[in-house]
């Protein structure tokens, strides 16, 4: 597999995973398409701009013939897809960009992938297509699909369609579906990189409802590894879990962030919760593990506190990206919540 295509690979997943690539294959060619969106940054990936083995293309996945002329001119022999619009707030103050890249965007990309005869195809789904758990039970690949935000619905309709082209054409694709990411590169609207940015601010940390809901964490190079895993050891039209064993309540989560960051519990306040709201994930990645030998390794306690460093460490790139659109976003999302708080 000398060529990849990696799409979205200027956002947090695919930058980490195009690093991992290029340190792991010497050999490895890796093409990156990204639209840039507000979250497709490529100072991510500055340290390979002068890498010979990568390119880095500005275009859109729902460009079906621009994207056939790169497959040819690069003669890419797989693709992996995280291109998408990924933050469940954001899906729920307007699904169009979702519907539009995580739907359409992943169909033009495999009507371009089976033009240009693509061999391998991994869609970068989410556990969140399996909707909500209670106290107990773990989603395993055979759990039904129950989606609940309009980001979510999105990623399950992608994986129906990559199902369907499976199913109908023989397309070569498998499906990853992994818990919650955290690590450096992360765009701070997500919980952690948020929390942390916000704390390093003295700002107020806005926790949803009471902080309780669930969340199973994993370290975003455990992640890369078990892409990595599937792409070369997959088997097509089969779907792996990933997760990371660590499950949490955000309260808790958070407590243990401020104290890693020796700032005070008084940053916490309780706002009014996300609509729709999933109550608890936690993932059975046996599959990944029987299968592609596959497990999570990074310890949490060791992959937040060199998390937060990196965070602490780039604080030029946290203030670039939380200009801008960032502060309009922010504006929108938080502003009437953290004006009526509960403590
Ligand atoms: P991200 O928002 O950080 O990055 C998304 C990237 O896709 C950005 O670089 C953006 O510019 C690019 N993009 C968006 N629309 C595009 C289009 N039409 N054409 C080309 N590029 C486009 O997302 P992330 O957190 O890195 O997630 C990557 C993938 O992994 C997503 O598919 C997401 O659903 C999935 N996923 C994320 C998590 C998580 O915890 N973050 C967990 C499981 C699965
Ligand atoms: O499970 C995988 C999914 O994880 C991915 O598919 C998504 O792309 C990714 O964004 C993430 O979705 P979540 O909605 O779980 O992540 P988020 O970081 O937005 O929220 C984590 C938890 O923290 C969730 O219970 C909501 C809560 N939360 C989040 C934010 C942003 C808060 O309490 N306050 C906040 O400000």
């Amino acid at each position: 597999m000398r060529s990849l295509l990696v799409t979205g690979g200027c956002g947090f997943i695919g930058s980490n995973f195009i690093l991992y690539q290029l340190e792991h294959y010497p050999q490895q060619r890796i093409v990156n398409l990204d639209k840039l969106t507000y979250a497709g940054n490529p100072e991510n990936l500055a340290e390979v701009e002068d890498d010979r083995r990568y390119h880095f293309v500005h275009g859109d996945i729902c460009d079906r013939a621009a994207v056939v002329e790169l497959l040819r001119e690069h003669a890419v022999e797989a693709v992996v897809n995280f291109a998408a619009e990924s933050h469940v707030d954001r899906s729920i103050l307007d699904s169009g960009p979702f519907v539009r890249t995580n739907v359409q965007g992943v169909t033009a990309l495999m009507d371009a992938c089976r033009e240009a005869g693509v061999q391998r195809f991994v869609q970068i789904s989410t556990d969140e297509v399996y909707g909500s758990l209670g106290p107990t039970g773990r989603f395993t690949e055979q759990t039904p699909l129950a989606p609940n935000s309009p980001y979510a619905a999105s990623k399950a309709a992608a994986d129906l369609l990559v199902r369907s082209y499976f199913q109908t054409f023989g397309f070569p694709a498998i499906i990853t579906r992994c818990s919650n990411n955290y690590g450096p590169r992360q765009f701070p609207e997500k919980l952690i990189p948020l929390f942390i940015a916000n704390a390093l601010a003295d700002e107020p940390l806005p926790v949803y409802g009471r902080g309780e809901n669930v969340r199973d964490w994993i370290h975003v190079t455990d992640h890369c590894r078990g892409i990595d895993a599937a792409l070369r050891r997959g088997r097509p039209g089969e779907v792996y879990n990933f997760g990371g064993d660590c499950e949490l309540r955000n309260i808790d989560l958070t407590r243990r962030l401020l104290a890693l960051l020796g700032k005070p519990e008084s940053l916490i306040r309780f706002v009014e919760d996300r609509p729709g709201h999933d109550w608890r994930y936690a993932i059975d990645a046996s599959k990944a593990k029987r299968e592609l030998g596959w497990e999570p390794t990074i310890r949490f306690e060791d992959g937040l506190r060199d998390t937060i460093t990196w965070y602490r460490e780039h604080a030029d790139w946290v203030e670039r990206v939380r200009s801008g659109e960032y502060r309009s976003y922010y504006e929108r999302q938080y502003g009437r919540r953290l004006s009526r708080s509960v403590g």
